[in-house]
This record gives C-alpha cells, structure tokens and sequence, in this order.
C-alpha cells in the first residue's frame, strides 16, 4: 500500500516508545481502553499510566486466543477509545485470519473506537504464513495506526528503531508528544535501518528458518516430556501449558528453581495469561537440549489429567 512518508509514518525510538506514548498522547484519565489479556505489558501499562481504564479482553484458548468481539458489551464497546491489539501475538504466538481484522475494523467503525495494531512479527513467520497488516483492510487508515519495529527481524532491539505508519490525525498527536520529548534516531542508526530494509529477501528467510527449526526442535523436545503444542505459525514464542494444578508462576519459580531455565509466567500478560508460561525461542539448539535436559532430569513433565468416571451401582 501507499503511504505518504511525511505524515503517514512516524520513526520511533522502538516501537514500546511509541505505543506507550501514543497511549499518554491520546488517552485521559478515565478513558476507557480495550486491551486483550494476554497482551504484551505497553498495550496495558501505557493506558494505566496515561489514567485509563482498562477493559480485558480475555483471550481464550477454544477461540484460538483471538479476540472475541461480540462478547464485549455495547456500553463497554460505547465507552471505548482505542483497542489495542497484536497478532501474530506476543505472548500467546497466536495469528488472525484476514477475516478476523475485517471484523476488528467494521466493529471499530460502529463504536468509534481508535484501532492500534501491534504487527512487530510481521516477517517472523513460517510454512508459508503471511501475517495481514491492519492497513491491508479497506477503510483501516481513517481510524487507524500500526506499529513496527526492527528489533525483531533484524535482531536490533539495543538499537532502538522502529515506526508507526497509517492514519495521519492519530500519528499527528504522537508526533506533537514527542517533538516535546526526543530529537528523533541517531543518524547513523538510520542509516543502519535502511540498510536492512532494504536487504534482500534470503536474509528473512534465514531467520524464518533459523526460528523455525528451534520452534520444531523445542516442540519435539517438550513432547517427549508430555506436551502437545501445535507449531507457531509466526513469532519467536511457544505457549505452553502449566501441569494442571499449577499457577504460572510456581511453575516459572519451579522450573528455575530446579534447572536454572527462565520461562515467562504467562499471567505477567494479564490475568488471561494465568495457567501457561512463554518460552523464547532465542537460544540455539544445543542450549535449548541443555534446558530439555535439565528438565527432564528435574522430573518436570506435562501430564495431562485424565478424567475417570466412577459409576455407583
Ligand atoms: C508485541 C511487541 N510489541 C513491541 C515490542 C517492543 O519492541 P521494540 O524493541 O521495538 O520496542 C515487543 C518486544 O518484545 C513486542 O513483543
């Protein structure tokens, strides 16, 4: 699509930055902010600090973690200002079909709510996924923005550059917090970014594949351990499920208690997140086997449980 540079598209210093200041430029204390939990902490923390209200949207696992719009209430859907959302998401890994953004957007229209999208996985996609941009879906621009970074794909977190490209009037408000607060990216880091966006494709599909293989390596590793996890479609995540019984954070504490692995508990997403932990796929193989190892030698597995009906006679 076409956007134009000078006021479709904001360079950001990360796009955390921007989501959270966009939140502090838009939102007044009271305002009310749909967030999905769980979600990736700045789509919440920016409203909390800025004085929102935020409304959960809670993501469930029969609903493939994608946002169930219809089961927000009309006075909730009334009082929202913006809605905050990622997919492919961090930390669930889950994507949206495209259908599912047409329907994000129409719902936007009704209740006049600002759309915000989070589409830092966009190249970070395997088998053949394409994620859809919220800017792909007709009508998107007029009521909404979308957030980009380079840490990702390019593996340039410390760096700091990302962007935010789409509806002129809400990157407008962004831009006038942060000419009052930054002086823009270093030059020489814009030179750095353009270089790799403007790298050919093989390199991307270097890293799908490097993600890739972890994610099949790890999954194969877990199931030998009693999980099930479908592969991620896209991110550098596994949502993997607790023991049954176990809360996310005795599970995080256990495993590094007893074999030294960090996992993210999945309720520091929000409450929706309660009953799994995230596990970045950040590490290569042969230290992803070391953690498979150690928890195997903890005796930590998955064992799913099983329901026995007792008849009485
Ligand atoms: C969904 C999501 N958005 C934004 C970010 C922040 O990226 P940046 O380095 O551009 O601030 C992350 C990083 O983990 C993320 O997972």
């Amino acid at each position: 699509m076409e956007l134009d540079p000078d006021g479709e598209a904001l360079p950001l210093l990360g796009s955390k930055e921007g989501l959270t200041h966009l939140a502090i430029a838009y939102i007044n204390p009271g305002d009310l902010v749909l967030v999905p939990s769980p979600a990736y902490p700045a789509h919440f923390r920016g409203p909390l600090i800025a004085g929102g209200e935020i409304y959960p949207l809670i993501l469930k696992p029969e609903n493939d973690w994608l946002i169930d719009l219809a089961a927000i209430p009309d006075a909730v859907a009334k009082r929202a200002k913006i809605l905050y959302f990622n997919y492919p998401s961090n930390p669930t890994a889950a994507t949206a079909p495209r259908e599912f953004f047409q329907e994000v957007v129409a719902f936007a229209q009704r209740h006049e709510i600002l759309l915000v999208h989070d589409l830092c996985y966009a190249e970070l996609a395997f088998d053949g996924y394409h994620p859809t941009s919220l800017l792909e879906i007709p009508g998107a621009k007029e009521i909404g923005v979308e957030f980009h970074t380079l840490s990702k794909t390019y593996n340039m977190a410390g760096w700091r550059v990302g962007f935010v490209v789409g509806n002129r009037h809400i990157i407008q408000g962004l831009r006038t917090l942060k000419t009052n607060l930054d002086y823009g990216i270093f030059a020489a880091l814009q030179t750095a970014a353009e270089t790799a966006l403007n790298l050919p494709d093989v390199y991307l599909h270097e890293v799908q594949a490097r993600y890739r293989t972890r994610r099949d390596f790890l999954i194969q590793g877990l199931s030998e351990l009693g999980w099930t996890i479908p592969p991620s479609k896209a991110t550098m995540y596994l949502w993997v499920p607790c023991p049954p019984d176990t809360s996310s954070t005795d599970f995080a504490l256990t495993v590094l208690q007893q074999t030294g692995v960090v996992v993210t508990p999945g309720n520091a997403f929000g409450a929706g997140g309660e009953g799994y932990v995230r596990i970045s796929l950040i590490a290569d193989c042969d230290r992803l086997q070391t953690a498979l190892d150690r928890l195997k030698q903890a005796n930590i597995r998955y064992q799913p449980v099983i329901s026995s009906r007792v008849e009485s006679r």
